[in-house]
């Protein structure tokens, strides 16, 4: 699985074509960047911000956040050149929006050999084939487009996302029966922080790795909500210690706080140890 050991708690999205936001993003606690040359970019921009970002990445230092390009859609104008734009440059994924169907993944991976793909799942079909999508060979994460998808179901914004549950759900399931990392849309009202930390509480707890954000004023709460906390942290340790006194004394079951604790349990503590020392490294680096 490509990035294992590197957090997505935060994704920020920038458009290519904003030098400012560009130059500030080196110093964001962003896990992660989403350069955008789709839909952030007003189609007379579309050329300036493709040369601006290949100029900018090759120039600008974003530390160890994982570089996303997103490239506009194979069926526009822009998009093969894009593709092209960004291989053998230091975009670590490239980002392909608007994802319906297996087929369009190829018709990237056909473009640019070695680069891992990302997906954007957006569309009413893209939901119906998440499962194809997932299993592509070359795509290794997943990206909710929760916008273009409220907008072709013809859904209302609801805090509690009610229209789109659905398609995350299906969305998760298919990137976990293949091992992607997968990240939550995002939260338009970036000025509404008490909206804001509920939409990435529901996301964490639905399973999602982390939220994709629109401005810097979201990152302290995503990176907050997506780590463990360190009462989550001590439970983890605590349970992996009686699991292991429990297996000394040949047993296969421990009770930890009157909650019973297995080998899937263990996993899971595991797996929120190895989160926090994953956040402890890319935070000292
Ligand atoms: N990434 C990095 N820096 C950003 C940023 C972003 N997404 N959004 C804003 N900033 C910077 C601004 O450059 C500004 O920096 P400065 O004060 O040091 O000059 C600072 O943060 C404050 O910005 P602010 O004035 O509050 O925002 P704005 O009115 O300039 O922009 C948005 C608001 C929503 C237009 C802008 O945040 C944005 O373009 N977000 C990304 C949208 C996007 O990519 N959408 C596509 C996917 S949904
Ligand atoms: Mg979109």
């Amino acid at each position: 699985m490509a990035h294992q050991a590197h957090p997505f708690r935060s994704v920020l999205y920038i458009p290519g074509s904003k030098e400012r936001a560009l130059e500030k993003a080196q110093g964001l606690a962003a896990d992660a960047i989403i350069f955008d040359l789709e839909d952030a970019v007003a189609h007379d921009e579309k050329i300036h911000a493709r040369d601006l970002l290949r100029k900018t990445l090759e120039t600008a230092d974003y530390g160890r956040r994982i570089r996303i390009v997103r490239v506009n859609g194979m069926d526009t104008e822009w998009g093969r050149d894009d593709v092209a734009a960004f291989a053998g440059s230091k975009a670590d994924v490239i980002l392909i929006p608007k994802v319906s169907s297996a087929a369009h993944v190829q018709a990237v991976a056909d473009l640019i050999p070695d680069v891992p793909l990302w997906a954007m799942m957006e569309t009413a079909l893209g939901m119906l084939n998440a499962a194809e999508i997932a299993a592509h060979p070359r795509l290794t994460g997943m990206v909710m487009g929760t916008n273009d998808l409220a907008k072709e179901l013809t859904s209302r914004f609801r805090p509690d996302r009610l229209a789109l549950q659905t398609g995350l759900g299906l969305c998760l399931l298919a990137a976990r029966a293949h091992g992607l990392t997968i990240v939550d849309g995002v939260y338009n009202a970036f000025k509404d922080e008490d909206g804001l930390r509920a939409e990435c509480e529901q996301g964490r707890d639905m399973g999602f790795d982390g939220k994709t954000l629109i401005h810097p004023a979201q990152l302290e709460i995503a990176n907050e909500v997506f780590s463990p906390s360190s009462a989550e942290i001590e439970l983890a340790n605590r349970q992996i210690a009686a699991f292991e006194e429990a297996e000394r004394h040949g047993q296969g079951v421990a009770v930890v706080d009157g909650k019973i604790v297995e080998n899937l349990h263990i996993v899971t503590a595991r797996q929120t140890l190895a989160k926090a020392e994953a956040i402890a490294a890319f935070g000292a680096s």
